[in-house]
């Protein structure tokens, strides 16, 4: 587990929140697990559609590359916030340097995560622990605290970064579809709640996509012998998340395989759909 440092950079000071270049303030976002793959993604997407951000995961050194690339392609101004969103106090730490800082979060994308190979018992119960912490209290605790916000302004959005997994059949013991339907489910469950509040929630449920998940999984080797119509690339899946976000869609489904995959799990029973699990995800 990386070190439980935490350290804030690019500080604006109190009142002034993120401005731009010509000191127009700028909408922000904030996006957790910002330091590779779809987070990455969709914080270089933000800003260049004029958002400044906060940037949230464990590794500085990306977070820190990622915050000169904005800055030089589209003048964003980068609030670096290194935590480890399986300490239950990392949430709360969160909120509370926004506030001081007196910054008012508009977009929030809770994409941090990531999957726990194996069987369920064949992992410590800490490890469980962290994992439904990082998977479903860490992303939780930040939109009750920032959504009080985007309510009163009239305007917000969330992204929650979920899975097909959460459409599909579980694959035995791994509690990673699990949270995935939380998360889905609370996706939907909030979007009614906020619905005409002028803040939209959206579950985007990618399916296999090219990040670094499956080599922190450790399963690469076995991800790529599965063929090339299974996988897409980051940025269209990252495209359709925004745009299903802006228009307050609740479940973002990618790419045309992920469609007809979900549709099929919707419609086939499970006693069939089940036995459709691929292999290699099976033996994980
Ligand atoms: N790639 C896929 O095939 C796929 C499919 C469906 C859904 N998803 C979902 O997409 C989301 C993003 O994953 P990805 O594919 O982009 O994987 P990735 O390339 O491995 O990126 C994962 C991000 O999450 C951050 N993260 C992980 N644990 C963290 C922790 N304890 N504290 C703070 N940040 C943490 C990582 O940052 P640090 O390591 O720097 O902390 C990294 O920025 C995940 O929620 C995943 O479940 C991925």
């Amino acid at each position: 587990m990386a070190p439980s440092t935490r350290r804030v950079d690019s500080k604006p000071k109190p009142g002034q929140g993120v401005r731009d270049a010509s000191d127009r303030p700028r909408p922000l976002a904030l996006v957790t697990g910002a330091s590779a793959g779809l987070g990455r993604e969709l914080s270089l997407l933000l800003a260049q559609r004029g958002y400044d951000l906060v940037v949230v995961a464990r590794r500085e050194d990306r977070l820190t590359a990622l915050k000169q690339e904005v800055a030089t392609k589209f003048g964003a101004r980068t609030k670096v916030v290194v935590e480890d969103l399986s300490h239950a106090a990392a949430p709360r730490r969160i909120l509370e340097e926004l506030r001081s800082a007196k910054l008012e979060v508009e977009y929030l994308v809770n994409n941090a995560g990531y999957g726990l190979d194996g069987r369920f018992l064949t992992h410590q119960w800490s490890e469980h622990a962290q994992f439904l912490q990082v998977m479903v209290g860490s992303w939780l605790q930040l939109t009750h605290g920032l959504l009080p916000t985007m309510v009163r302004k009239g305007h917000g959005r969330v992204l929650n970064v979920s899975s097909l997994a959460s459409l599909c059949p579980e694959p035995p013991g791994s509690l990673y579809s699990p949270v995935k339907c939380l998360m889905t489910a609370t996706s939907r469950a909030l979007r009614m709640d906020l619905l005409h509040t002028g803040v939209h929630c959206t579950a985007l449920c990618p399916g296999f996509t090219y990040t670094e998940f499956h080599d922190v999984l450790g399963n690469r080797k076995a991800m790529n012998a599965l063929p090339r119509f299974m996988w897409q690339e980051a940025r269209p899946v990252c495209l359709a998340g925004l745009d299903g976000a802006e228009r307050n869609k609740a479940v973002v489904v990618p790419g045309a395989f992920n469609k007809t995959a979900s549709f099929l799990c919707r419609v086939l029973p499970y006693s069939l759909t089940s036995k459709l699990i691929p292999k290699s995800v099976m033996e994980r």
